[in-house]
């Protein structure tokens, strides 16, 4: 599609989850993209001007580089729809399924991919039963946050409880689930149109592991291609793809998943509305594949659909 057939597209960045600087970092990116190759576009902050006004603004497509919250879990994908805007990714039930980790394991579940043995934990007590069925070290975390916020490991029961509390927040506003741990490689797999990306593999550093190092410094080193056996990453990419088919996702996405020492390896999670910042593992996956990250934005657009 050329530049012009877009016509006027707002790129929705910011808005009020947790993940706002993230996602203005990501819109920046965006939309300078969008720019660089001539599309009318210009930022729309949903936490700055109400959604509907997109109506009145005569915007003919979204691009949805929102992270988490309402911009992630179907919640703004209603109002598109209502209001007949065309918009980068998944639709509502796909956003706000796959935002919802525990509910995406009991679907893959169903249809036979590979995910951690997990369940949901309603009280910080019920750490024995969890322990008994997981076994330990697991994984506590909120079902739905992103970037690792409430993430903790468990190695000894007596951490359960302050894991939990971690986890639930401090008003206790969020649900919690529990994980069984797996020990291994961590890539992430982008998912653009009908295709799989080439696999980013993930090096945390050697000492002194902790979730926050992967947003927070760069001692976290990212590899792609991720030197796996090219049978191996194909197999992955098949089922990555889908997981993504299952949860009913479109145009783009991203998954979080472990992969074992003995070859097997376990979704943790999709990511609907991926970074785009810089340093995002998407548009690394992208390159890899032969795509500037301009192109990989216009292919992304391309896809923006509506209902
Ligand atoms: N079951 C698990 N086994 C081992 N590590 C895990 C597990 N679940 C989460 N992690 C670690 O926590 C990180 C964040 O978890 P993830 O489920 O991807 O949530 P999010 O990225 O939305 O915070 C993962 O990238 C991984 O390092
Ligand atoms: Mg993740």
């Amino acid at each position: 599609m050329k530049a012009g057939q877009f016509g006027k597209v707002a790129v929705l960045m910011g808005g009020a989850s947790a993940e706002r600087e993230i996602s203005l970092l990501s819109g920046k990116a965006v939309l300078a993209a969008l720019q660089e190759r001539r599309v009318e576009a210009f930022a729309f902050d949903p936490a700055a001007t109400p959604i509907w006004r997109l109506a009145e603004l005569g915007v003919a497509r979204v691009f949805n580089i929102l992270h988490g919250g309402a911009g992630e879990n179907g919640t703004i994908q209603g109002a598109l729809d209502l209001m007949g805007i065309p918009y980068t990714g998944s639709g509502v039930l796909a956003s706000a399924l796959a935002m919802d980790k525990l509910r995406s394991k009991w679907l893959w579940q169903a249809v036979g991919l590979p995910t951690p043995r997990g369940l949901r934990v309603c009280d910080a007590d019920e750490g024995p039963a969890v322990i008994a069925a997981l076994g330990l070290p697991l994984i506590v975390k909120p079902v739905r946050e992103g970037s690792s916020i409430g993430v903790s490991k468990v190695t000894r029961r007596e951490a359960f409880a302050a894991a939990f509390a971690q986890a639930a927040g401090p008003a206790g506003q969020h649900e919690v689930m529990a994980e069984e741990f797996i020990a291994g490689t961590e890539l992430t797999a982008a998912v653009l149109g009908e295709r799989v990306l080439p696999l980013v593999r993930i090096e945390p550093p050697a000492a002194g592991y902790d979730y926050e190092n992967k947003y927070f410094t760069d001692a976290v080193r990212y590899h792609c291609p991720a030197g796996l056996e090219s049978a191996k990453e194909a197999e992955i990419g098949r089922a990555v793809k889908e997981a993504f088919d299952a949860l009913g996702c479109r145009g783009w996405g991203r998954a979080d998943l472990i992969l074992r020492e003995d070859g097997r390896f376990f979704l943790l999670e999709m990511n609907t509305n991926p970074g785009m910042t810089g340093h995002s593992l998407v548009p690394m996956a992208a390159k890899a594949a032969g795509l500037d990250f301009a192109e990989l934005v216009m292919q992304v657009l391309a896809e923006a659909r509506c209902g």
